[in-house]
């Protein structure tokens, strides 16, 4: 998958995630630098529908992020929280997955991806 990376010409290496299904399956995927982690979740089929294709409206790719890692991301910004507020299943540690993009401080990053609304 071609992205800010591959384009100049670096190809980094990929990133581990670990994904929790809704059916409670784990799931260890790899994720290239710089594509969000929607885009992961989407491709890898684990049952991310983006509907709005990553721009922030539609809050079909919700995840909850582990706990030791939920301080580790750049905090929500408030396009993101707004969002996040119109969602049933909210927690503190729900994220919209297609504002998550990946680098590589980010391996071994574990999500779950949320409930059907
Ligand atoms: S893909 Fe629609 S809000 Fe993330």
């Amino acid at each position: 998958m071609a992205n800010q990376f591959t384009a100049l010409g670096i190809h980094a290496t990929m990133v581990n995630i670990v994904v929790t299904d809704r059916d409670g399956a784990e799931h260890q995927l790899k994720a290239a630098p710089g594509s969000t982690l929607m885009e992961v979740l989407r491709d890898q089929d684990m049952g991310v529908a983006a509907l709005c294709g990553g721009m922030c409206s539609c809050a079909t790719c919700h995840v909850y992020v582990d706990g030791a890692w939920a301080a580790k991301l750049p905090a929500a910004q408030s396009d993101e929280t707004a969002v996040l507020d119109e969602v049933p299943d909210r927690k503190a540690s729900s994220r919209l997955s297609c504002q998550i993009v990946m680098t590589p401080a980010y391996d071994g990053l574990k999500v779950t991806v949320a409930p059907e609304d």
